[in-house]
């Protein structure tokens, strides 16, 4: 029997949110709400259509090795050089370098208790050794216990901001005083993937920062506000010693032809950006609203989805919910039992979300046992 490396038994495969080609097989429904995996339920750049549309016809062509047209395009917008800029196959992609490049065995990791799971996985990919902090309260991730986490064995730190899958930023001061405390040759890395949803005066705008401090990684991604998840291209804003680094060791073809013209198309489309970023608001707001007119607590959020504690077990709102073909992520698998993530939707799908949780909540109420077991 092939036996892999030790560190392969210690993780598992990517649990993503249901597909909705499987909820429509498994339960024969033809209506699916899909509020599980941060996707833009508003589509995505008529420009982007175009620009892949055009591209088409040089299908049989590699693309380009580090997609130079969109990287020069791109450091324009953001006012950085574009030998700042590494492309990779979704975000995942930079992280999966980052630790590829980086970690040797034994090198600490630290990152938030509730996170993104990819960081975790990474690190245990290379034989490092994640070191997860807990969060503070209201599933904030808490910099002082991240700071006093910090010893001669860190490699590397990931900050989540806003955080995945908590919705919650932190606090600017706090933020500025913890990057001064990373030391120069620990690489601390922003994960922005929801920055353009970011509108609070407490969110710490990292990129000024990036030539001062140059152990900085800042992640964004085209999957999240521009609706380019199939096409898999997210980015990496580093020094150009480090960009030069994952540049040796990524696949050459990383970022495919269809998904270099799109994201450079999205980039010219602001009305786009702004229109999906003001329907993501109003969708916000009515959720909220909801959630305190039924009398449950969430997290406050920064991003395209909010955790919302239901006051009942998860796993079980999240079946009675695929029952009536909508998806959402349960919390029990992220340490919140009785919270539930959903991805803000069209205002059409919001408000099935609500009529189908307060049906689930209105029962639960009656029975003593919970729902689906009675
Ligand atoms: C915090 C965070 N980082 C990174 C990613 C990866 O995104 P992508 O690989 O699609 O760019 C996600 C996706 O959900 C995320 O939530």
């Amino acid at each position: 029997m092939v036996k892999p490396r030790p560190q392969i038994d210690q993780i598992a495969m990517y649990s993503p949110g249901k597909p909705v080609e499987e909820l429509k097989r498994e339960k024969g429904l033809s209506k699916i709400v899909k509020m599980a995996s941060n996707e833009n339920p508003f589509g995505y750049s008529p420009l982007a259509a175009e620009a892949i549309r055009t591209e088409m016809k040089e299908i049989p062509l590699y693309p380009e090795v580090t997609s130079p047209l969109l990287a020069e395009k791109l450091a324009n917008k953001l006012g950085v050089a574009s030998n700042q800029v590494v492309f990779g196959n979704g975000s995942d992609e930079i992280i999966r370098l980052l630790t590829r490049t980086y970690i040797n065995e034994a090198d600490e990791v630290v990152m938030a208790g509730v996170t993104f799971p990819r960081y975790k996985t990474n690190v245990i990919i290379e034989g490092g050794s994640p070191v997860e902090v807990e969060m503070q309260e209201g599933g904030i991730h808490d910099l002082d216990k991240m700071a006093e986490a910090i010893n001669e064995k860190t490699k590397m730190v990931f900050v989540c901001n806003p955080n995945n899958p908590t919705g919650t930023i932190v606090e600017k001061e706090r933020l500025k005083a913890f990057i001064e405390k990373v030391p120069s040759h620990v690489i601390l890395v922003m994960d922005e993937a929801y920055y353009e949803y970011a509108d609070s005066s407490q969110y710490l705008e990292t990129l000024p920062l990036l030539d001062q401090y140059t152990n900085m990684v800042i992640l964004r991604t085209f999957s999240k506000v521009y609706g380019l998840a199939a096409l898999r291209v997210g980015y990496g804003l580093m020094a150009p010693e480090m960009v030069n680094d994952l540049h040796k060791v990524k696949e050459p073809f990383n970022v495919n032809r269809l998904a270099q013209a799109a994201a450079s198309a999205s980039l010219d489309d602001d009305e786009f950006l702004y229109e999906s970023i003001r329907l993501n608001k109003e969708g916000r707001e009515f959720l909220t609203k909801q959630f305190e007119a039924m009398n449950l607590s969430y997290f406050p959020t920064q991003t395209n989805f909010i955790m919302v504690d239901v006051g009942a077990p998860a796993k079980e709102v999240y079946e009675y919910l695929l029952n009536l073909g909508v998806i959402i992520r349960p919390g029990h698998l992220m340490g919140y039992p009785t919270m539930i993530r959903v991805t803000i939707g069209e205002q059409k799908d919001n408000q099935y979300f609500i009529d189908c949780l307060e049906a689930y909540l209105k029962e639960y109420r009656k029975s003593e046992k919970g729902v689906l077991k009675r």
